[in-house]
């Protein structure tokens, strides 16, 4: 009988650990160690404004880097959510994604991050890089054109360089740096986020 009762209450904590976990998606307290390098990313970023020229790849109107609780690739990860809108905010397109963080050792004082995302317009893109205090730089190594079929809007992507830069501007703002050369031009833009959440 106490047994019983000790399974069921062990079963509806664990089921309340299982949900805060959940909404912990940006609560620093349980940011796994390996993280730590990223940890100021660790947030909902909104779009503010934008300079330069782009044309196939936009930047999002939102990012989302979460915690993700389970290691991706034998490494603990962030989650990527890009988010695109149209003028009226609804969702037209979207990204997902993993950033695993491999921190220094002392064999490599570097910390390895990588950046691995697929698109709803079908293609992937996998970016190696690494943290340099409020700094992360990424360079594309490999571009998935076609990873399922997807109705593409008239244009055919083809990534053939592509170099992305976060950089933390203060607790509240970041950069993004994009250069990209495509089959049809090459964009440079930077973009500034606005931490809106936690
Ligand atoms: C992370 O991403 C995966 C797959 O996209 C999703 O199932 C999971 O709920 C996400 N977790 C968090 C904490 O955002
Ligand atoms: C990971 O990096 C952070 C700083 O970015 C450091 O404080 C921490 O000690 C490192 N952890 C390990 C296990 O090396
Ligand atoms: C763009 O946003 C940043 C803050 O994220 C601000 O400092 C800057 O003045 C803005 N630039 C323009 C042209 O509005």
């Amino acid at each position: 009988m106490a047994h019983r009762l000790l399974v069921t209450v062990l079963g509806f904590l664990l089921a309340l650990i299982v949900s805060a976990r959940y909404e912990d998606r940006y609560d620093l307290n349980t940011l796994p160690w390996d993280l730590r390098p990223v940890s100021d990313f660790i947030g909902l970023w909104e779009l503010e404004n934008k300079s330069g020229n782009t044309r196939q790849l936009p930047p999002p109107d939102l990012i989302d880097f979460a915690i993700n609780p389970i290691p991706k690739f034998g490494a603990r990860a962030v989650n990527i959510t890009h988010s695109y809108f149209d003028r009226e905010k609804n969702v037209i397109r979207s990204d997902y994604g993993f950033m695993p963080v491999k921190n220094a050792t002392k064999r490599d004082p570097r910390i390895h991050v990588a950046y691995l995302t697929t698109s709803s317009e079908g293609y992937s893109m996998m970016e190696q890089g690494t943290v340099n205090g409020p700094k992360i730089t990424f360079h594309l190594k490999q571009f998935l054109r076609r990873t399922f079929d997807v109705e593409n809007h008239g244009i055919e992507l083809d990534i053939r360089e592509f170099e992305r830069q976060f950089e933390q501007k203060d607790f509240h703002h970041m950069t993004m740096k994009v250069r990209a050369e495509t089959a049809v031009d090459t964009e440079f833009y930077t973009a500034n986020y606005r931490k809106v959440a936690p």
